[in-house]
C-alpha cells in the first residue's frame, strides 16, 4: 500500500534537534492540523510504526536514525481568554515556540511567565517536563491542556492533578507517554508580583538598581543571566542540563556535608535535599572537557555539548563518564534529563 502524499521520506532531523546530531527519520510528518494528525494516525501502516512526536527537539538525544515516522508537531496559535477577576487566562498552540509565546504575554500586559524566558523548545513541550527555572515551574501557572489519544482517536482535556507534575516530571513521561499535546493554557494572577525567590535572579535585579521591576525587566534579566551561562543551540548543540539536580535524604546530606562542607544543597518541603549536579561535575574536573567531539559546557558543568560533529553515542558515553565519576566521589546517581532515542 503506498504510503499518503502527505509524508515525506528519509529526512534530515540534524536542524530539528537543538543538540545538531546528524540523524534521519524514515517518515517525516509536519503537523499543521490535528486533521493531518488524526488523518495519519488513521493510516493503519503509520498508527503501527514507531512514533516520536518532536517540538523544538530541545530536550532529546537522538542515537541513531529514526526507524519509523516523526511527528513535528507545528501547530500555530496563541490568544487571550476571558479568564477570571482573579486570573488571566492565555492560550498558544503546541507548536508555538515557548520563549515567544513568553516575550508576546508580557507585550499584551500579561506577567507571570517572565523567569521562564528564554528556555528553549515549544508550548507544547513546557508541561512534559514541567520546565522550570529561576524560581518558577510550569506547574505554578498551568491550566489545562487538551492532547490527542491515538489509542483512542480522541482528544482528551487534562487538569493539573491529570497531568501529575513533579521536578522536570509529568504524566507525559510515564503513562502518557503516547498522548500529543495539542494546546496548552495558563492562568496567570492578574495581581501579578515579581517572583525574586532564585537568589542569582534578585541579586541582577538588585544590581541594576531596580526596586520595583516590571515583569519585562525581570524577563530581560532572566535572558541576561541565561545568555551568560547557558550556550545558545544555534551556535553550540545542546539541550539545556543535561542531569536533573539529584534529591537526597537529609541523613545522606548532613554525611556529605561532613566530607565536602561546601556542598551545595536546598532543602525541600519534604525534608529531603536537592543537590546541584552542576556542582557535582564541576568538583569532579568536568568543566570544559571533551571526550570527542562531546564536551562539557565550559561556563556550566550541567550542560553538555557538541563541539560539532558529534554523535549522539559519544554524548552518551560523555555522559555514563561523568555519571561514574560522580557516583564513585559522591555516592550520588545522576539521572539524564533529556529522553534517549
Ligand atoms: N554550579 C557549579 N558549577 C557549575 C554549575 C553550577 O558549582 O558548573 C553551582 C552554582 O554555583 C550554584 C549551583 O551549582 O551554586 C546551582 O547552579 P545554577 O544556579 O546555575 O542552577 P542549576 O541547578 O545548575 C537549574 C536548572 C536550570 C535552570 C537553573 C536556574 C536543573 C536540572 N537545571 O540549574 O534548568 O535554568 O537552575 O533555575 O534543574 C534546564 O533544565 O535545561 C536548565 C537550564
Amino acid at each position: 500500500m503506498p504510503f499518503p502524499d502527505f509524508l515525506q521520506h528519509d529526512y534530515p532531523l540534524k536542524h530539528l534537534n537543538t543538540f545538531s546530531i546528524d540523524v534521519r527519520a524514515k517518515h517525516y510528518l509536519r503537523v499543521t492540523s490535528v486533521e493531518l494528525l488524526r488523518s495519519a494516525l488513521a493510516d493503519p501502516q503509520l498508527a503501527a510504526m514507531p512514533r516520536l512526536v518532536l517540538g523544538g527537539g530541545s530536550n532529546l538525544l537522538l542515537t541513531r536514525d529514526f526507524p519509523g515516522l516523526v511527528l513535528h508537531i507545528a501547530l500555530e496559535g496563541r490568544d487571550i481568554l476571558s479568564g477570571t477577576p482573579s486570573h488571566h487566562h492565555v492560550r498558544a498552540a503546541a507548536g508555538e515556540t515557548w520563549h515567544n509565546f513568553v516575550q508576546w504575554t508580557l507585550a499584551q500586559g500579561v506577567g507571570g511567565l517572565e523567569n521562564l524566558s528564554l528556555i528553549p523548545g515549544t508550548v507544547g513541550a513546557a508541561p512534559i517536563q514541567n520546565i522550570g527555572a529561576y524560581g518558577a515551574e510550569t506547574k505554578e501557572f498551568f491550566l489545562s491542556l487538551t492532547a490527542f489519544d491515538p489509542a483512542s482517536g480522541e482528544v482528551r482535556v487534562m487538569d493539573g492533578a491529570d497531568c501529575r507534575f513533579a521536578y522536570r516530571d509529568s504524566v507525559f513521561k510515564h503513562e502518557g507517554r503516547g498522548l500529543i499535546i495539542l494546546e496548552v493554557s495558563f492562568a496567570l494572577p492578574r495581581a501579578w508580583q515579581a517572583n525574586l525567590r532564585y537568589a542569582e535572579l534578585a541579586n541582577a535585579v538588585a544590581q541594576q538598581g531596580l526596586a520595583a521591576p516590571t515583569a519585562q525587566q525581570v524577563a530581560d534579566t532572566v535572558i541576561a543571566i541565561r545568555r551568560r551561562k547557558l550556550p545558545d543551540p544555534a551556535d553550540i548543540g545542546n539541550a539545556g542540563s543535561f542531569f536533573k539536580n539529584p534529591v537526597v535524604s537529609a541523613e545522606q546530606c548532613a554525611q556529605l556535608l561532613e566530607k565536602f562542607p561546601t556542598l551545595v544543597h536546598h532543602r525541600q518541603p519534604d525534608g529531603s535535599e536537592k543537590l546541584a549536579a552542576g556542582w557535582l561535575i564541576d568538583q569532579c574536573g568536568w568543566k570544559g572537557k571533551s571526550m570527542g567531539a562531546a564536551g562539557v559546557y565550559p561556563k556550566q558543568a550541567l550542560v553538555l555539548v557538541n563541539n560539532g560533529g558529534a554523535t549522539g553515542a559519544e554524548v552518551q558515553a560523555l555522559a555514563a563518564a561523568i555519571q561514574a565519576d560522580v557516583a564513585q566521589r559522591y555516592g550520588v546517581a545522576l539521572e539524564p534529563e533529556p529522553v534517549f532515542i
